[in-house]
């Protein structure tokens, strides 16, 4: 990535566009291969996990569907609330259903263990996460990730559908936002 091209609020590029796409591809062939038998539908979390389900979702080669939920777990802040919030929730029927959540990070893990138990309550035949990052402090819950495309240092990351107070979520790249940006 040019420095030109750099948000002058964003300190380093973590993962470029190349290493996102190659990363998907991968991770697209593989859910193809798992589901060969009985295609699941896609669950995107909004809003932060679109940018990975549009690109995600047209690396599958399966007659997949697509559906989304709408939670809240942070304020405008940094750190997870714990509290989970229903903004939106799913069109579909996911009875007898394999759904898959399409997540872009896991940080403490809070937000998807509660999603995971919400879901698995309406007598799906399965349900498993892909998300394009993990943060260290998610292997201190205990959910089974089944797809992960990069385990990542303990650093706020923006870009690529994530945001901080709404924003930058329209940057190409995942990068780590200058900690002055959020009085760090
Ligand atoms: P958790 O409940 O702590 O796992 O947080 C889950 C949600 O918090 C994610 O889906 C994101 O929306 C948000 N989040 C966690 N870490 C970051 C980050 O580094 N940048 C932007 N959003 C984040
Ligand atoms: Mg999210």
């Amino acid at each position: 990535m040019p420095e030109t091209h750099l948000h002058p609020d964003v300190d380093h590029v973590l993962l470029d566009a190349q290493q996102i796409a190659d990363k998907l591809h991968e991770l697209g062939q593989q859910i193809a291969a798992d589901y060969a038998d009985e295609p699941p539908i896609l669950v995107g979390v909004l809003k932060g996990a679109v940018m990975v389900m549009a690109d995600l979702s047209r690396e599958i080669d399966l007659a997949t569907e697509m559906d989304w939920m709408a939670v809240s777990s942070y304020g405008s802040g940094t750190k997870s609330s714990g509290v989970v919030r229903i903004l939106k929730d799913l069109g579909a029927d996911i009875s007898d259903r394999h759904v898959l959540i399409v997540e872009d990070i896991i940080d403490s893990g809070l937000t998807l263990k509660w999603l995971l138990s919400n879901l698995r309550s309406r007598g799906p035949k399965s349900v498993e996460v892909c998300t394009l990052l993990r943060k260290p402090d998610a292997a201190r819950v205990e959910i089974d990730v089944r797809y992960v495309g990069f385990d990542i240092p303990n650093e706020f990351v923006i870009g690529y559908g994530l945001d901080y107070a709404e924003r930058y979520r329209n940057l190409p790249y995942v990068g780590v936002l200058k900690p002055s940006v959020y009085g760090g």
